[in-house]
């Protein structure tokens, strides 16, 4: 390459004062064509560029789901798009992938970046729904059942890295939480309903948190006194309420319970439990025979779900035996990506025939 050839070094732009005030300005990873040398550090220091996903157990995940050219694959749970630009090359020619996700937002930027890449209408379908409804967007394309099917579950590092969206306590930002913010009431509206019972009760079963008593009391005591709206006012709360009670934990540990906080109130507030159950009840019925099923899942709650109505399926005929328990993601995934350190992938394939039908 001649000199003349050779990309001009475009220097990052520089912050007004000594420290970023604008999410945009700290995250400068956030524009990858401007900054495609941040995005390699930041991916080479373990962590997640903002403004992307990596996807978790790849190789697992084709391994099993085997996509094959002219097969119908569907993706549950699109989000980046980044399993699905793995498994759409492997479906050509004659393939096609229908993608979904509930966040209208995330999800016209992926089709932006997915049509960039050369993945036109003929082999990438896209639909906001939540999987849910699965069963009604197969009937809604003329497709009988798919030959693949894939879901990635719980929220995007998008999601997460966007204080906007109010999913983390990293930044301030409104305390929404919701998948689709087009749908529902944020999570600061189900705060300011909620009594200490039954805040305790949505901790324990979504998030299995052991302070759950102590927490949902000094919530529910600090919302009387001034409406909790934004995510740095939740997680200062949880400290505090954690020190008042006299536990010794370190920084780590609080951002843990902080954590498993925001997740139960994300489940609550996107009824995450039972679209995942209506999902699991249908699956069967929108795989062909010998389709395959790969579900990635991040906690107990979901997981369990999962485990359950897998070996039901099995146990009626639905699915073949099971093949695995369930598969983790090797040591050096966990290590390059932490964000894969919780995850589980189950699989399963449908019988040629069914043999029982559950209702
Ligand atoms: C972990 S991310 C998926 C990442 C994706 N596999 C990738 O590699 O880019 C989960 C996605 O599922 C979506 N989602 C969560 N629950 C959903 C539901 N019930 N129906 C449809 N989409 C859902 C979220 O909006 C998010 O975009």
């Amino acid at each position: 390459m001649s000199p003349e050839e050779a990309p001009k070094h475009q220097r990052r732009p520089r912050y007004r004062g000594t420290h970023p005030r604008r999410f945009e300005e700290k995250y400068k990873e956030l524009n990858p064509a401007l900054h495609a040398e941040t995005v390699q550090k930041v991916i080479a220091s373990g962590k997640t560029p903002a403004g992307a996903h990596r996807p978790i157990m790849v190789r697992e995940i084709i391994e099993f789901l085997a996509p094959q050219a002219g097969d119908l694959a569907v993706d549950c749970t699109l989000g980046y798009g980044g399993h699905t630009a793995e498994i759409l090359p492997l479906l050509r020619p004659g393939g096609r992938l229908l993608g979904l996700d509930a966040d209208p937002i995330e999800l016209a930027r992926t089709t932006e970046r997915l049509r960039a890449r050369g993945f036109g209408e003929d082999v990438l379908g896209v639909c906001h729904s939540n999987f849910a409804g699965l069963p009604k967007v197969l009937a809604g394309q003329n497709i009988a059942g798919a030959d693949l099917i894939l879901a990635d579950l719980g929220c995007s590092s998008m999601q997460l890295d966007n204080p906007a969206r109010g999913f983390s306590f990293k930044s301030d930002g409104p305390l929404d939480l919701r998948m689709n913010p087009q749908r529902g009431a944020p999570a600061s509206a189900l705060l300011a309903r909620l009594d200490a019972p039954r805040l305790q009760a949505i901790l324990e079963a979504n998030a299995d948190e052991p302070h759950a008593g102590e927490l949902a009391r000094a919530i529910v005591a600090a919302q009387r006194r001034k409406p909790i709206v934004t995510t740095l006012h939740l997680a200062d709360l949880v400290r505090a309420a954690l020190w008042q009670a006299g536990h010794a934990l370190d920084r780590d540990a609080v951002a843990a319970v902080a954590r498993r906080v925001f997740q139960a109130l994300r489940i609550e507030v996107n009824d995450e439990f039972s679209a995942l159950e209506t999902f699991l009840r249908f699956l069967p019925h929108c795989l062909e025979p010998g389709g395959r099923v790969a579900v990635l899942t991040f906690h107990s709650g979901e997981d369990r779900r999962v485990k359950q109505a897998f070996e039901a399926a099995a146990a009626a005929g639905q699915f073949a035996p099971l093949e695995h328990d369930f598969l983790r993601p090797s040591s050096e995934e966990i290590y390059a990506n932490p964000r894969a350190s919780s995850a589980k992938l189950r699989v399963a394939r449908r019988r040629a025939q069914i043999e029982q039908e559950t209702t």
